[in-house]
């Protein structure tokens, strides 16, 4: 079997769930290549050595730019920051090699569309970590979907609520911080929180046309950890988001970091003409289903527990009834990708994906600012 050999981006969330992937999708999926843990990138030399070390990588970086000139590696995997990811992905690109990028694919549509440029130019398999299509039952929905199961759709709606930046105290850049300096992140909840609410929602229910936004910092100073001084803060804290689907459908999207209580609630909804599906990222083994068809003395909301080898990826985990959690979402990506790349394909979320989401959250701060509707660019 030909080995996969890969170079990761980044050592901090991000490069921890997609090693833990890179390692275990071999394990538990009959992979056309053998996936190479083969060196890692990142500036500080001993935490990279440290996390080299820990995760079996062969070798370490200190500049990821030595990643892409060494021709022992097949895949770059971009796990580092938002303002990196532009500049990395089109040099790993123009060097042929195939290229995993996390998301936001760029900071706006501008940076995207230079970054699908340079993937599909050089004909690589690419792909963008919008992981959440692959909780089972999120994916199980999509099969509902395209099945017909909910006849015409009338509403989608989706939330993701969290509550770790409400403390004035809270410094903004650097290390930990950077989701709160917008030179590095681009934006705020929109670009982050908001951007997987979109991915999954196109994915599921088609295009958005049109967006009607507001977005609010509700914290407008905060001391920079790099310069130490108080400076403006330029990311949106919340952002709320009306729009309308080409099939016709409604949205409403809410993403936060000033809901008390909420840690990661990611929620959607989708109302159909005869079923409508509801999931929760706190309870991410279960779907919430209504069949109106079903017969009236006994309809109502099912809680269908995701666990047997008929729902999707389910089969390669445990026996009916024991459930799997958020780092195997990761590892269903990483499977697919390489079933994908093995067949010299990009797989979806494909880069062009990743920039029809960047297109939506454009819009939407766009909408935030002019105070009037926006078309969404193509
Ligand atoms: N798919 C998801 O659910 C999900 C969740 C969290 C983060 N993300 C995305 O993943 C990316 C990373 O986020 P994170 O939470 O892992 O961040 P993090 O701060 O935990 O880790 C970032 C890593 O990148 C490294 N880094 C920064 N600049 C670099 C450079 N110039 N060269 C090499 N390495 C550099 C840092 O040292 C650190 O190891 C972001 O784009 C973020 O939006 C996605």
């Amino acid at each position: 079997m030909k080995n996969l050999n890969i170079g990761l981006v980044g050592y901090g969330f991000m490069g921890r769930t997609h090693s833990n992937a890179f390692l275990q999708a071999p394990r538990y999926f009959d992979l056309p290549y053998r996936p190479v843990l083969k060196a890692v990138a990142a500036r500080n030399k001993e935490r990279v050595e440290k996390f080299a070390a820990n995760w079996g990588y062969q070798s370490y970086e200190t500049v990821w730019r030595k990643l892409i000139d060494r021709k022992d590696i097949d895949v770059i995997d971009i796990a580092s920051p938002n303002d990196t990811h532009k500049e990395i992905a089109i040099a790993a690109a123009q060097a042929g090699k195939m290229v995993m990028c996390e998301k936001p694919l760029g900071r706006t549509a501008d940076e995207a569309t230079a970054m699908v440029a340079a993937v599909e130019a050089a004909n690589v398999p690419n792909t963008v970590w919008y992981n959440y299509r692959r909780v089972p039952a999120v994916f199980l929905i999509k099969e509902l979907l395209d099945e017909g199961k909910f006849g015409r759709v009338f509403h989608y709606r989706a939330q993701f609520l969290q509550d770790w930046t409400i403390s004035q105290d809270l410094p903004q850049g650097g290390e930990g911080l950077w989701r709160l300096d917008v030179s590095v992140a681009g934006s705020g909840v929109t670009g982050d929180l908001l951007a997987h609410n979109i991915d999954t929602a196109l994915w599921l229910n088609g295009a958005i046309t049109e967006v009607s936004a507001m977005t609010e910092t509700f914290i407008k100073e905060r001391k920079h950890t790099l310069t130490g001084k108080v400076e403006p803060v330029g990311i949106d804290d919340a952002s709320a988001v009306l729009c309308r689907f080409e099939n016709g459908s409604l949205g409403m999207f809410e993403a936060t970091r000033y809901a008390r209580g909420h840690k990661a609630l990611y929620t959607l909804e989708i109302n159909g003409e005869k079923t409508s599906a509801r999931w929760d990222l706190h309870d991410l083994h279960r779907l919430q289903y209504f069949d109106h068809r079903d017969e009236g003395r006994v309809r109502g909301w099912r809680s269908v527990h995701i666990t047997d080898g008929d729902q999707p990826y389910m089969k390669h985990w445990w026996v009916p009834g024991l459930q799997i959690g958020y780092e195997h979402t990761f590892i269903h990506q990483f499977a697919d990708f390489v079933e994908a790349a093995a067949k010299g394909k990009a797989l979806p979320p494909t880069f062009r994906d990743g920039l029809a989401t960047d297109f939506v959250t454009d819009a939407i701060l766009k909408s935030a600012k002019t105070r009037q509707w926006e078309t969404v660019g193509k």
